[in-house]
């Protein structure tokens, strides 16, 4: 039933439509405030939805992760990321037949035009792989000339087939031209996640079944995460009608951040200095102290305030990668468990409910894997482009507006322009 919301603005009441969620939290439809001369402030989005979606839905307080209403648990441990992109993006499982096409075109699409691939000779060897991953995902703009129409629905799953095909393959070869490495042309019969591995580390190490696996497991866990930064910088530089490339080389750019993507990449360098479990206390305190910046990387999040559900499917995933390996002896992994530890027992973190992120076990479990540390927020990429691409398409799919905020502007009065010689 949708709520009775009364809005009194200097004696006079104004109504306000409530929107009813299938699951979770009703919103105030606040679009008339406008008509009332108010406009509401939210930064940093607290309390306030961008949109309405029929795709991920989450429930912080108990840690619940559904894509299109399947528990990420289940999808994790019984799918594989190629049926999860085929959910996410057509809002239903595939049939047999459904699947096998949809692999069969993300094959067919795989391999990266041969004169796009001279746009990495741009990068100095050694430039972080997300620079190129960024710069190539907005390239592939300038090869798609057919198919690329934003208002047609058919042309939209091509651009989803193209992108998630090719992202793979851009990231590996941003991950060889950061190493002075040649390419690795994919390997059609290898699964996804394989030969993503392949393409990066095929010339140096056998790629097993674990390690393929695992790898698949953690593009599952990271493949859509509602209206999160990047996601929701995909669906507003989308909202311009701009190229869908660029729209989701936007939401690339968004994911670096430390706080956002870049944390499971932050996590393994904040291991590295801590360097010792003697230090852990010290960095603990360092994370509490109001006057120094640092926080605890992999720890707390804006939703889950209670677990992370897809930590506790990675922290498992980890232990199976970890004895797998016959990995025991880590000793980054020693100052995690310290850190784990210590954090979780203490008063600071409980009160402000910070607990392990995804990208806490993600780090370690990429580090157990052999993974390089610069890949780590690549491979975060890889796993979200089945989420951006669906956002985008839902978004296309409906009447919406471009995105633009307001602001409370607190900046001078009109002033009238003073002479350079005068002032
Ligand atoms: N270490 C120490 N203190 C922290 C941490 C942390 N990692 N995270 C939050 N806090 C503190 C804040 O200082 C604040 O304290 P206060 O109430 O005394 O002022 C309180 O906890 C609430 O924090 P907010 O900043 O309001 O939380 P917000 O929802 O804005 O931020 C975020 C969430 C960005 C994830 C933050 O917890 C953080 O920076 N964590 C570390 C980076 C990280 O792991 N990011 C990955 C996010 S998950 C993902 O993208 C897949």
């Amino acid at each position: 039933m949708p709520q009775k919301v009364q809005i009194t603005i200097d004696g006079k009441s104004t109504d306000l439509e409530t929107l009813v969620a299938s699951e979770g939290t009703n919103v105030i439809d606040v679009g008339k405030l406008l008509n009332e001369g108010m406009y509401t402030y939210d930064p940093g989005f607290m309390s306030t939805a961008s949109c309405d979606s029929r795709i991920t839905y989450i429930d912080g307080a108990n840690g619940i992760l559904m894509y299109r209403g399947y528990p990420i648990e289940q999808l994790a441990e019984q799918s594989n990321h190629l049926e999860v992109a085929y959910l996410l993006f057509n809002g239903e499982l595939p049939s047999k037949q459904q699947y096998e096409d949809f692999v069969a075109a993300i094959i067919d699409n795989q391999a990266v035009d041969k004169k796009f691939q001279q746009i990495f000779n741009g990068f100095t060897t050694g430039a972080h792989p997300m620079s190129m991953v960024g710069a190539a995902v907005a390239g592939l703009a300038s090869l798609y000339h057919e198919g690329t129409d934003i208002a047609n629905a058919d042309d939209r799953a091509l651009t989803a087939v193209r992108l998630i095909a090719q992202i793979p393959t851009i990231a590996a070869m941003a991950y060889r031209h950061g190493k002075g490495k040649s390419f690795i042309e994919p390997d059609p019969g290898l699964s996804y996640a394989a030969n993503f591995l392949n393409m990066c580390f095929g010339d140096e190490r056998n790629i097993s079944d674990t390690l393929a696996d695992a790898m698949d497991r953690i593009f599952i866990l990271h493949a859509d995460h509602e209206q999160n930064a990047s996601t929701s910088t995909v669906r507003m530089a989308g909202s311009t009608e701009c190229n869908p490339f660029a729209a989701i080389s936007a939401g690339v750019s968004a994911l670096w951040g430390p706080s956002h993507g870049g944390a499971n990449e932050a996590v393994l360098n904040m291991l590295t200095e801590i360097g010792d479990e003697s230090r852990v206390e010290e960095y603990v305190a360092k994370a509490k102290d109001k006057d120094d910046p640092f926080k605890l990387m992999g720890f707390g999040h804006r939703v889950y305030k209670n677990f992370d559900p897809r930590a506790t499917v990675m922290e498992e995933s980890c232990g199976r990668v970890l004895d797998e390996l016959g990995i025991d002896d880590e000793p980054l992994l020693g100052i995690a468990k310290q850190l784990e530890k210590i954090a979780r027992e203490d008063e600071y973190f409980i009160e402000r409910k910070l607990y392990p992120n995804i990208d806490f076990y993600s780090g370690i479990t990429l580090k157990a894997m052999g993974i390089p540390t610069e890949m780590f927020t690549v491979i975060f990429t890889l796993g979200r482009m089945p989420g951006w691409i669906s956002h985008w398409h839902e978004m296309m799919s409906a009447p919406y507006r471009i995105a633009r905020p307001r602001q409370l502007y607190l900046g001078e009065h009109q002033r009238d322009y003073i002479d350079i010689n005068k002032r």
